[in-house]
Order: structure tokens, then C-alpha cells, then sequence
């Protein structure tokens, strides 16, 4: 199947544009969401997580303390580094199992760092970067997350640059204005893909 990685920096619109994608009928698979899914109450990568940083990350009903845990390791490369290595195999794992799973017409990936990690090229046909401008990203992020400007920059200054970010593309997908804007760009976008699929679909017979 056609696999399309959608990436771009933090709070450019990437949840949205897989939203829209995923009401048009592509079929969509978020890193983010199972990263989420595999450290909830009970799932396997707690185990791992709770043997190598110990139970005080842990709230009293058993949930992982994420805030506690993402101060942790935004303050200590070594302990981020080792919970990576806990949840990429797992996270990459859960990715191949749902990809064989779906059945769309293409598949658009979310990895929002796809060039960072570089652990999943291997798995998309092309890469659709969301762009908006770096001011945007602030505000947007510092809307939705409570996080203050300085705190999203930092965040920003450790991803891969805008301009590379943009240069790696194979689609790019501006999304400076409004929602409205937003769904026409990804309509169109959509209506390439299925054309691209079907192609596919011709060449294999
Ligand atoms: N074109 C737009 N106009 C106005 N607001 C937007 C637009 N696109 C996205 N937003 C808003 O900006 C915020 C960030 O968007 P979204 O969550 O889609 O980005 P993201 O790239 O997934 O962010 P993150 O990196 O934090 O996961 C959301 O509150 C979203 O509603
Ligand atoms: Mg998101």
C-alpha cells in the first residue's frame, strides 16, 4: 500500500492535517497516539518503564506520572535516551501490526519526528512535511499546551531546523492560514494520493 510519512515541527498542524486526511478515508496511523496507547495502565511498555526508572514515576492508581517522567527527561539525555529505547522498538513494532491491519485506499503515517529519529523512512513511500512559520508554531503550541514561549522554543531549537525540515520533503503542505485553507490544501493533497495509489495498484498487476 501507498504510505505517506507526515511529519513538521511541533504545533505546525500535523494532528489536524491527519484528522482531515482520516475523514477523507485515508487510512492513518500516529506514533503519538500509540506511544501513548503502549504506556497507559497495563500496557506492556509500563513494565519496562517502571524496571529501569522505578515506581516513583508512578501515580497511585498505577498510571505512569508523564509529567514527572517528561521533566525527567527533559533534563537528562541519558535517562530520555534510555526510555527511547524502551518504547522506538515497541512504538515501531505496533506501527508494522497496524499497517499490515488497515485496509484504505493509502496510508499516511505520523511520526512528528520522522527525519529526527530516521526510524522510519524505510516504511513510507514519501514524506508530506507541514509547514507554518516559526511564530505560528509558538503561538499555537503555547494555546493548546499551557507551555510558555521560551519552553516551546526550546522545544523547537531540538528539532531539526525549518529550512531542512522543508528541503527533506518530497510534499509540502503550508498551513499558515485559516482551517478553512487547511482542509482545501489536504483535499487536494488527497485527491494526488489516491491518483498515486492507484498507479501503484496498475504497476503491480
Ligand atoms: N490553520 C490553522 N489555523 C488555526 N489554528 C490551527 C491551524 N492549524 C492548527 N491549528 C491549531 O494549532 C494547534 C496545534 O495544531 P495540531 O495539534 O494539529 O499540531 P501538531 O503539529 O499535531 O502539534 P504537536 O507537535 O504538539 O503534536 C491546535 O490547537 C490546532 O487546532
Ligand atoms: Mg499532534
Amino acid at each position: 500500500m501507498l504510505a505517506i510519512g507526515l511529519t513538521g515541527g511541533i504545533g505546525c498542524g500535523k494532528s489536524s492535517v491527519a484528522r482531515i486526511f482520516a475523514e477523507l478515508g485515508a487510512g492513518v496511523i500516529d506514533t503519538d497516539e500509540i506511544a501513548h496507547r503502549l504506556t497507559h495502565k497495563d500496557a506492556p511498555g509500563l513494565a519496562a518503564i517502571a524496571a529501569q526508572f522505578g515506581a516513583e514515576y508512578f501515580l497511585p492508581d498505577g498510571n505512569l506520572d508523564r509529567a514527572k517522567l517528561r521533566r525527567l527527561v527533559f533534563s537528562d539525555p541519558g535517562a530520555k535516551e534510555k526510555l527511547e529505547a524502551i518504547l522506538h522498538p515497541l512504538i515501531r513494532r505496533q506501527v508494522t501490526f497496524d499497517m499490515a491491519a488497515i485496509r484504505a485506499p493509502y496510508l499516511v503515517l505520523v511520526v512528528p519526528l520522522f527525519f529526527e529519529t530516521g526510524a522510519y523512512h524505510d516504511l513510507v513511500d514519501r514524506v508530506l512535511v507541514v509547514d507554518c512559520g516559526e511564530d505560528q508554531q509558538v503561538s499555537r503550541t503555547m494555546a493548546r499546551s499551557g507551555l510558555t514561549a521560551a519552553e516551546v522554543r526550546t522545544i523547537m531549537a531540538n528539532q531539526i531546523s525549518r529550512a531542512d525540515r522543508v528541503r527533506l520533503a518530497s510534499d509540502i503542505l503550508p498551513n499558515h492560514a485559516g482551517h478553512e485553507e487547511l482542509v482545501e490544501t489536504v483535499r487536494k493533497l488527497h485527491r494526488r494520493y489516491l491518483e498515486l495509489a492507484a498507479d501503484d495498484e496498475v504497476r503491480k498487476r
